[in-house]
């Protein structure tokens, strides 16, 4: 059911609480990566030319209910004024008196933040007690606007609850265009469709593998999870991580796949590191650890003398031959959904695998959804250097960077995120308050 967003509601002078997913990474009390902020942007300058009074809202990490400097807005605020050219007050506490005298004090057209909405424990328990605050804050004809997708599986007072005590809770420009995107591509993926999918568990892409194999022709998989399936397969995997307690579920994912004919590309080669167990799974031991490249064995053929055991060694990348596997499958592909690194990126001699693919990706003309924190940060450095050599940058606009990370996971798991759920459903006909400027800032945003 498509939902109502801000385009539809008239805004002027009224107080509208804005839930946005400020959860940025921080560095020297600064912000280190503003995409979302950046993300958040539209709907908010939206709301402030015409005329509302915005109460911003988000949490940042996860101080589990208690007031911790470390987690303050404080850098969020800092980065917002500079952005929109005007002082972004920074309330104290999220509900408290000074947030009830910030939103006190704003005139028409400006804006002010509440303090770190995970700071009160009722936050996370959706307690209703909360839902309401937040709701008073905005007096009786309020408006909630949720624009917080990454935040958006996750059921809390200011996500959830407090879309049930206003009049109009409705979407965002970001929330409508990431569900716009992500929906599109369950809905009506344009075939071939092929998802690549990566990270360190199998148990965190069940529900979206599941889903996917009712849409995809193939699906690429890489990382760590890519050793439970290797595993359930027979094959040596060395002192690679796995989840032994998958392997069932990894065989049956694959069963599945072959009924359906979908596709399941897992490595041949792979980039290997000298560590024997997991607890030196360490970013510093990877570094200094003797490295190579090799080709993938069963254990029958290390039993048969065939091939070397990988015992003492553990897969960290894909290699070469996968990669071409992979590349080869992505030709032609109308469709890609990629979530999830395919080594580990944090050491520069096993993020080829990831990288290689986010050029592919962006060589590509298929229709890219990118979800997940090292995916997406490996495209943004293909787009950087692409940009630095002067190419096209037209070449990306076929590329759809989602600012969530589980929130997206779940969404392609085909699941009903709750933030979204409590929102007012758009009515058949649209009360088109300003179409020609909604209309700009989706531009700007795309
Ligand atoms: C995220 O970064 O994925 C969102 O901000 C949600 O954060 P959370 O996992 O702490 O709820």
């Amino acid at each position: 059911m498509e939902k109502k967003t801000v385009r539809d509601i008239d805004v002027k002078g009224k107080k509208v609480l804005v839930r946005c997913d400020f959860n940025v990474p921080l560095k020297d009390g600064k912000v280190a990566d503003d995409t979302r902020i950046e993300a958040a942007l539209p709907t908010i300058k939206y709301l402030l030319e015409r005329g509302a009074k915005v109460v911003l809202c988000s949490h940042l990490g996860r101080p589990k209910g208690e007031v911790n400097e470390k987690y303050s807005l404080n850098p969020v605020a800092e980065s917002l004024s500079e952005k929109l050219g005007t002082n972004v007050k920074l309330a104290q506490d999220v509900t408290g008196n000074s947030a009830k005298e910030m939103a006190e004090s704003l005139n028409d057209g400006e804006a002010g933040l509440l303090e770190n909405v995970r700071f009160d424990p009722r936050e996370e328990q959706n307690d209703d007690s909360l839902a309401l605050e937040f709701s008073e804050l905005i007096g009786n004809d309020g408006i909630y606007v949720n624009d917080a997708f990454g935040t958006a599986h996750r059921a809390h007072s200011s996500t959830e609850g407090v879309a049930h005590h206003v009049n109009q809770a409705v979407a965002g420009f970001l929330m409508e265009k990431e569900i716009s995107e992500l929906g599109a591509v369950l809905e009506s993926p344009e075939k071939p469709f092929v998802a690549i999918l990566g990270g360190a568990k199998v148990s965190d892409k069940i529900g979206v593998i599941e889903n996917l194999l009712e849409k995809v022709e193939r699906i690429e998989i890489g990382g760590a999870m890519a050793n439970t399936f290797l595993k359930a397969k027979g094959y040596d995997i060395g002192s690679s991580k796995y989840e032994a307690d998958k392997i069932e579920v990894a065989k049956n994912l694959m069963r599945q796949a072959n009924e359906k004919g979908v596709e399941i590309i897992l490595p041949v080669d792979a980039r290997i590191a000298k560590i024997s167990s997991e607890e030196e799974l360490t970013t510093d031991n990877i570094e200094n650890a003797e490295n190579k490249k090799v080709k993938l064995h069963t254990e029958q053929e290390v039993q048969e003398g065939k091939a070397e055991s990988l015992e003492g060694w553990q897969i960290l990348d894909v290699g070469d031959y996968t990669l071409d596997y992979y590349a080869n499958g992505l030709e032609g592909a109308k469709t890609i959904v990629w979530n999830g690194p395919l080594g580990y990126t944090e050491v520069p001699t096993f993020a080829h695998g990831t990288e290689s693919i986010a050029r592919f990706i962006a060589g590509s003309e298929a229709k890219c959804v990118i979800g997940g924190g090292d995916s997406v940060a490996a495209i943004k450095k293909v787009k950087k250097v692409a940009k630095e050599n002067g190419e096209n940058p037209k070449q990306f606009d076929n590329i759809y960077l989602s600012t969530g990370g589980g929130a997206s996971l779940e969404f392609l798991e085909g699941k009903k995120l709750p933030g979204i759920e409590a929102l007012n459903n758009a009515e058949k006909v649209r009360n088109q308050v300003d179409t020609q400027g909604a209309k700009n800032m989706q531009h700007e945003i795309s």
